[in-house]
């Protein structure tokens, strides 16, 4: 049986926020919610996490009905904090402790760890260890103790080998061990880091893994590490997709906030930023810096530059941008074409179809190579409600034209330039609404009045 307890009671005062540190986000994920993802990966039969004063938030954030919350007030140390989880647990197997703020840490790694009836660290060795607990070792090297840095004496604190703080413990000694921690340090806090020595007192094996990479371990305990940690997540994940031979212009310039899932050949360019689950089909090519959130691309279309797709199911060999935005509801079929400063909403675009420049379409259905000129608005509000708009297969729109809804154009209906489409247009004829051009013979543009007087 295994426990997993995450230690997320900290304060988290160097971040200078009001929110708990472990729900500040990572790739638009809180911290916690990373840790919880990984800890899932385990199957662990009791997951419980250690949250404090100020979570408020907390229990609203990582719901979900396999995890125990337990709160410790006040926060007397990492052993007081693991202490509270105890009467949660199951009493046999392995206990394993994560951190809310330690998100990169790997399931395979953490696996490495699960070795019965014995105390087992993860450590690693860094060439500036300050602030860390330090591994002592006998000459042997045997693991002795781990000793605070603010407890360390000048040569204990030359050891570059530290205590990443994650740990496994065989959950039968547990209690006992916690029992017998006490707070006679620098800290006067319950450390968890003493059940080394009540461990080897007791003759149990204590031994050490390390990560795959160090960068697993990296904690979070500001905003500038957060961003380093954002950093370093973002380039697995770069890294990930160019292995996989996703063309990434600049890997130090992508950020993927969800699922990211590519086909063959896909390219992507610098600064685009993708959310939730997006899926790119073979060949699609991605222009400079475009969002794009819950979106589904099928094969050979192409982005350019500067798109924000939300909530879209688009068609394959379309063309899409510069500068268009496509918003939640919108289907776009096979070869449509969407362009410069054009807004599609909940609107379905046919196979063929064209809206090239400077055009809203909301709640639109439009049919099979329809041609939307430039300047089209789609009036689908009225103040109060929101109409569709049907345009049928065929019809050619002039540019700037207004179709009020709820209104139809039949199929293959063309709109003369600068209607205003109040009434359903007829399949196959003109439908123009124009006030019939003058000319103003003899008519002089007005002059400024000339200045009299001296004012
Ligand atoms: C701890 C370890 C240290 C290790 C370091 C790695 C102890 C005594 N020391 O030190 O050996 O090198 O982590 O980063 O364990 N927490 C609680 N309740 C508390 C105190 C802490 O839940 O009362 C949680 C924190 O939210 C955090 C984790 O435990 O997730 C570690 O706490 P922190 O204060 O950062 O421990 P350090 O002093 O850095
Ligand atoms: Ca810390």
């Amino acid at each position: 049986m295994l426990n997993i307890v995450i230690l997320a009671a900290g304060k988290g005062k160097r971040m200078h926020s009001d929110l708990p540190k472990v729900l500040h986000k990572l790739a638009g994920r809180p911290l916690l919610q990373h840790v919880l993802d990984t800890a899932r990966a385990l199957k662990p039969a009791k997951l419980c996490v250690v949250y404090g004063r100020g979570g408020g938030a907390l229990p609203e954030q990582c719901k979900g009905a396999d995890v125990v919350l337990v709160k410790q007030e006040p926060q007397l140390g990492t052993g007081h904090a693991l202490k509270q989880a105890l009467p949660h647990l199951t009493k046999d197997g392995i206990t394993l402790v994560l951190y809310g703020d330690v998100p990169l840490i790997a399931a395979g790694t953490l696996k490495r760890m699960l070795k019965p009836n014995q105390l087992t660290l993860m450590t690693v060795e860094l060439d500036d260890p300050a602030g860390y607990g330090r591994i002592v070792r006998d000459d042997y090297g045997t693991i002795s103790r781990i000793i605070e840095d603010k407890d360390a004496n000048v040569s204990e604190r030359e050891i570059r080998e530290i205590n990443t703080g994650i740990m496994a413990i065989p959950t039968a000694r547990l209690q006992n061990w916690l029992s017998r921690l006490g707070s006679k340090n620098a800290q006067k806090e319950y450390y968890l880091t003493d059940i080394v020595v009540l461990a080897i007192k007791d003759g149990a094996k204590v031994s050490s893994i390390q990560p795959k990479h160090v960068w697993e371990t990296l904690g979070v305990n500001s905003k500038t590490q957060l961003a380093q940690v954002e950093r370093r997540y973002q380039r697995e994940r770069a890294n990930q997709l160019l292995e996989q031979g996703v063309t990434i212009a600049d890997p130090s310039r992508i950020d993927v906030r969800g699922e990211l899932t590519c086909g063959r050949d896909v390219e992507i360019d610098i600064g685009c930023v993708f959310e939730g689950e997006v899926t790119l089909g073979n060949r699609v090519s991605v222009g400079a810096n475009c969002v794009l959130k819950n979106v589904k691309i099928a094969a050979d279309t192409e982005l350019l530059p500067y798109c924000v797709i939300d909530g879209a199911e688009i068609g394959g060999h379309c063309r899409i941008g510069p500068y268009s935005r496509i918003r939640p509801g919108t289907v776009l079929e096979n070869e449509a074409h969407i362009g410069n400063f054009v807004e599609v909403k909940n609107s379905r675009i046919g196979k063929d179809s064209k809206a090239n420049h400077l055009s809203y379409v909301g709640d639109t259905t439009v049919g099979k190579n329809v041609n939307i000129g430039a300047g089209t608005i789609v009036c689908n509000y009225d103040g109060a409600n929101k109409h569709r708009t049907v345009i049928e297969d065929d019809v050619f729109i002039g540019s700037d034209t207004q179709l009020v809804a709820p209104v139809t154009v039949r199929k293959g209906a063309t709109i003369a330039a600068g209607t205003t489409v109040t009434r359903n247009a007829p399949a196959g004829e003109l439908t123009l609404s124009r006030v019939k051009q003058v000319s103003v013979r003899g008519w002089k543009r007005p002059v400024k009045k000339a200045v009299t007087g001296d004012r």
